[in-house]
């Protein structure tokens, strides 16, 4: 096996915190005045704060300064920030701490690579933080998903090549991203939205070392 890193994606990944994001977006465009589904919210999966805004922005049809939107956008963060404070271990995703260790255990690094600037909260909620070689996320990158960056920087704070990384996403944007770094990816969902990862499989459950053949 030539696997010498996992670089896991956070949101939908190890913790299913879409719906503290939903919750948070749908008080905001309530408050402004429109309603926001949970159809809407699949559109915001991967993409960065600022950018969900504007998403969310778009659905309402509203129109707001630069000002207001760093306002708006800090709104919802604080109530996001407010939910996820409450998470503990048992919201971690079956079978991801037993994968985690195994990685771990075979001297195969571990590196985060999420868009959050929440991610360290969030890890240490969950108790997790001490698998993690790396840490990449929304404080560290300029570019988002699609664009590789998050991947390539995990790789090189841990000095391997992207040939022996392997990426695990639930975004489409996250699955391009890996590409674009020169590195294999599992997609964790379904084959219909992620059909371009390496790999597909519904979720971490009993996943093991053969999953790191190719
Ligand atoms: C991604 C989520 O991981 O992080 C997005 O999938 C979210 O929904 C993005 O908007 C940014 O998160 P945060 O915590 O920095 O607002
Ligand atoms: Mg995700």
């Amino acid at each position: 096996m030539d696997v010498k890193c996992c670089i896991f994606d956070l949101d939908g990944v190890i913790v299913d915190t879409a719906k503290y994001h939903y919750l948070a977006w749908k008080r905001l465009a309530n408050e402004l005045g429109f309603d926001f589904t949970e159809k809407d919210n699949e559109r915001l999966k991967g993409v960065s704060r600022m950018a969900s805004l504007e998403i969310l922005l778009s659905i309402g049809k509203v129109s707001l300064s630069e000002e207001e939107k760093v306002e708006l956008a800090a709104k919802k963060n604080a109530w996001y920030v407010e939910y996820i404070s409450k998470m503990n271990k048992d919201e971690i995703l079956p079978g991801v701490e037993n994968f985690l260790s195994t990685l771990r255990e075979a001297g195969i690094k571990v590196s985060l690579g999420s868009a959050s600037k929440n991610s360290m909260m969030i890890l240490d909620n969950l108790e997790l933080t001490r698998y993690f070689d790396a840490i990449i996320d929304g404080n560290k990158v300029s570019e988002a998903k699609p664009d590789p960056e998050v991947f390539l920087l995990g790789a090189e704070e841990l000095h391997i090549s992207p040939e022996f990384c392997v990426v695990f996403e639930d975004a489409e944007a996250g699955i391009e991203a890996a590409t674009r770094a020169g590195m294999r990816s599992i997609g964790i969902g379904s084959p219909e939205t992620l059909g371009k990862a390496t790999k597909v499989i519904p979720n971490l459950e009993n996943s093991d070392l053969n999953l790191l053949q190719f």
